[in-house]
């Protein structure tokens, strides 16, 4: 095999047919919205843990079960990454760095709280994926696939907390209690 031969088998398809500009621009978005889903992780793990309030057990049941999907899109974008010739960051510190959404950590543990700040993260992530899809548009449309299954997920899970927030208002109505935080 000669040396080009070489560097054909070595790059994958995706790689090569873009050019490099895009590719990089891609890559670059890629990996922020890759350092926000395993922050968004971390977040909603240890909140399903602290969390406390009379939702607790369908507050956490939620904080974990999203979690588990922002794990699966950090996987998903990292693959893509990885495909476009880019390279996925590998550390704590690096993710931090990275990030466009900021991590919330769950210090108050009231429920209530809990569920606003993770409506809050969610609709951070929708306006980053909304931004990259109109960004990366028809250049490439496997990433441009890629994003839009991943922002469904994040409407859904807005859409979720935001349920549970609203039962807890409805709850507090009921009862005739004030909202405390
Ligand atoms: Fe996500
Ligand atoms: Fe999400």
């Amino acid at each position: 095999m000669n040396t080009n031969e070489k560097q054909i088998c070595s790059e994958s398809e995706s790689c090569r047919e873009m050019d490099r500009k895009t590719r990089e621009e891609i890559v670059h978005q890629l990996r922020r919205a890759y350092c926000d889903e395993w922050l968004a992780f971390i977040q909603y793990r240890t909140a399903a843990m602290v969390v406390k309030g009379l939702t607790r057990p369908e507050s956490s049941a939620e904080l974990l079960e999203n979690a588990d999907e922002e794990l699966e899109h950090a996987c998903k974008l990292g693959e893509r990454i990885l495909e476009l010739c880019g390279e996925i960051p590998i550390s704590p510190q690096e993710i931090i760095e990275n990030c466009n959404c900021a991590f919330v950590a769950p210090t108050d543990p009231c429920g209530y709280r809990i569920l606003c700040q993770s409506i809050a993260s969610e609709r951070c992530a929708i306006a980053v994926y909304r931004k990259m899809l109109a960004m990366v548009g028809d250049r490439d449309p496997v990433t441009s696939h890629l994003i839009l299954e991943i922002l469904e997920d994040e409407v859904e899970h807005e859409y979720e907390f935001r349920q549970i927030k609203e039962d807890v208002e409805a709850t507090r109505a009921a009862w005739g209690l004030k909202e405390t935080k």
